[in-house]
């Protein structure tokens, strides 16, 4: 399995693959806005030069979203995405239009991630455009009282049942118990918040165990 980080900050990434676990990072407008000090001066080649700066962190792909709703603008755009670093991958969303972007970049050997996906259907078509990578949000679906991982359970049979060698990423990700349950399903990829990822280190019995392993360990003489 998998392990990417969903943010577009360079200390969280950086401390991230400092722990040797990371395999790749997404992003998308809204993690974007945040790392962005003065909107009036964060400039499109801003936006690609940060691109750039997760590339060189990371040895991975780097999902990095076009920001259009017309095929033919986010073919433009996700062309000139993809000439930032050989690892960027397009993110588009999944409509109609997205999934024509999907099928020209896959026709061209640009790497793609569908996001913005809520339903079995919708991961259907994203694996039938050729899309490398799909997104279904389950945080979000868990928010509207939907099951997220249920979609995620979904998609995995659907695609082991003909061999889609579309990889899935559970995204949205709120908790842990998001990446257990990816793992049992047999999903590629969690793509996984910073403070998630610390949480998954966490266990209050290894914090009482630790602690009495180092108040015995004091009776020792160095
Ligand atoms: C990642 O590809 C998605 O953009 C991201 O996981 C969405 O997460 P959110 O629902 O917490 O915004």
């Amino acid at each position: 399995m998998k392990f990417f980080i969903d943010t577009a900050n360079l200390d969280e990434i950086r401390s991230a693959a400092e722990l040797g676990v990371l395999d790749g990072v997404t992003t998308n407008p809204s993690l974007i806005a945040k790392i962005v000090g003065d909107p009036l001066n964060f400039t499109y080649n801003d936006f690609k030069a940060h691109i750039r700066r997760i590339c060189e962190i990371v040895d991975g792909p780097v999902s990095a979203e076009v920001t259009c709703l017309k095929a033919e603008e986010m073919i433009a755009e996700g062309e000139d995405l993809a000439s930032i670093h050989e690892n960027v991958v397009v993110k588009c969303p999944l409509t109609i239009d997205g999934l024509k972007a999907i099928r020209h970049f896959s026709a061209c050997g640009i790497k793609t991630n569908a996001t913005l996906v809520f339903s079995p259907n919708q991961a259907l078509l994203a694996a039938k455009a050729g899309a490398d990578y799909v997104s279904p949000f389950v945080g979000r679906l868990d928010d509207i009282s939907t099951d997220g991982m249920e979609l995620v359970e979904q998609i995995v049979t659907m695609y082991d049942n003909y061999g889609y060698p579309t990889e899935v990423i559970v995204a949205s990700v709120r908790h842990p118990q998001h990446v257990v349950s990816a793992a049992m399903m047999g999903a590629d990829i969690a793509t996984i918040p910073y403070g998630v990822i610390r949480q998954l280190a966490n266990h209050p019995l290894t914090d009482a165990g630790l602690k009495k392993f180092m108040e015995d360990a004091a009776v020792m003489k160095k």
